[in-house]
């Protein structure tokens, strides 16, 4: 159900979830100090109750006001890459309800690059919101993704598609050497920029490690269409028919409908990702296949491709 934004502000007050778009994906918005509202996300989603929720802010001040002893790499960091697609882990204070942040004494902010869910935010404070998919699907970054997940029950603010398409990055500021936990469209080259010390880079292995995951959320599949996707190092000469085949090296392929091509258009890969797993589910397509990426270094957005390509390859 497409609803307005008044409309919107009335629902989260009376404790309901509303999904709003970002500039990543979209969010299931619920009151961060309504515990009621927080099970509904986590039933709504059907999401474990130890994966914690990154809470949505506005301002600097609403963030003080859910937070101890932020360090001066926070006010830095939030100076310059907020609004945007940064979300930071710091100490939580006791006015977040432990059910935000499934026991943990930290709680992941961010302040979304987004007209419609700033406008939200500054009338309702601070929102919970994980991806809006149903645990388990790709991220929505259309309103049509969340009719697919929830039908025409949920209210939904519309704002068309979400520009960048992947979940931001996720920097651990708890730390004496800052860690991202989960990669972005900010990279870690700008962030160890920004703060004039060497942020740790994500690692990819990490999550099939046994050590314990700082980021539970890494630890569940996500992002998995139905189709069998697989990583293929150059596109064959006959095609399978029942395959989607996504490629972004600047060559000529043939035309053919199941070859989507980017010619090195990773912005326009990202962006479409997740429109792409769910396509090719309802096309019934069996398998698709995606290109290597190239060098981490080619383009800021490749370890994030990765990262989401990689989850989706694994069943
Ligand atoms: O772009 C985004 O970040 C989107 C939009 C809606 O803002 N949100 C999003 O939320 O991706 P979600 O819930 O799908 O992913 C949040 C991730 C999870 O992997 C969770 O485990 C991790 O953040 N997380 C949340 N709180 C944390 C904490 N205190 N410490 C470590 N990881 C945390
Ligand atoms: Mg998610």
């Amino acid at each position: 159900m497409i609803i307005d934004l008044p409309t919107a502000v009335d629902f989260i007050k009376k404790g309901d979830v509303v999904a709003f778009p970002t500039e990543t994906v979209y969010g299931l918005g619920a009151d961060a100090f309504n515990i009621y509202a927080i099970k509904k996300t986590y039933e709504l989603k059907g999401r474990p109750s130890d994966n914690p929720l990154i809470v949505h802010v506005s301002s600097i001040s609403q963030t003080e006001k859910i937070t101890k002893n932020l360090p001066d790499r926070f006010y830095k960091l939030a100076k310059h890459f907020w609004p945007g697609p940064l979300t930071l882990i710091v100490e939580k204070d006791s006015s977040v309800p432990d059910q935000v942040t499934g026991g943990l004494k930290t709680v992941a902010i961010r302040m979304p690059d987004h007209p419609v869910a700033l406008q939200l935010i500054q009338q309702t404070g601070p929102l919970t919101a994980p991806s809006a998919n149903k645990s388990g699907k790709p991220s929505p970054t259309k309103s049509e993704h969340l009719l697919q997940d929830y039908g025409e029950s949920l209210p939904i603010l519309d704002g068309g598609s979400t520009s960048i398409g992947l979940e931001s990055t996720i920097l651990d500021l708890t730390t004496d050497a800052p860690e991202i936990l989960r990669p972005g469209s900010i990279s870690h080259e700008e962030i160890s920029k920004v703060l004039k010390v060497e942020v740790t880079a994500f690692q990819e292995k990490r999550a099939s490690d046994s050590e314990p995951v700082k980021s539970p959320g890494t630890k569940y599949t996500h992002y998995s269409p139905d189709a069998e996707v697989k990583w293929l190092s150059k596109i064959p000469n006959s095609l399978e028919i029942n395959a989607l085949y996504v490629v972004h090296s600047q060559n000529q392929y043939p035309d053919s409908k199941n070859i989507l091509s980017y010619n090195g258009n990773f912005t326009e890969l990202a962006k479409d990702l997740y429109d792409i797993f769910r396509t090719a589910d309802h096309q019934h397509y069996e398998k698709i296949y995606i290109e290597e990426l190239p060098e981490q270094h080619e383009d800021r957005l490749i370890p994030a491709l990765i990262n989401r390509i990689s989850k989706a390859c694994k069943k």
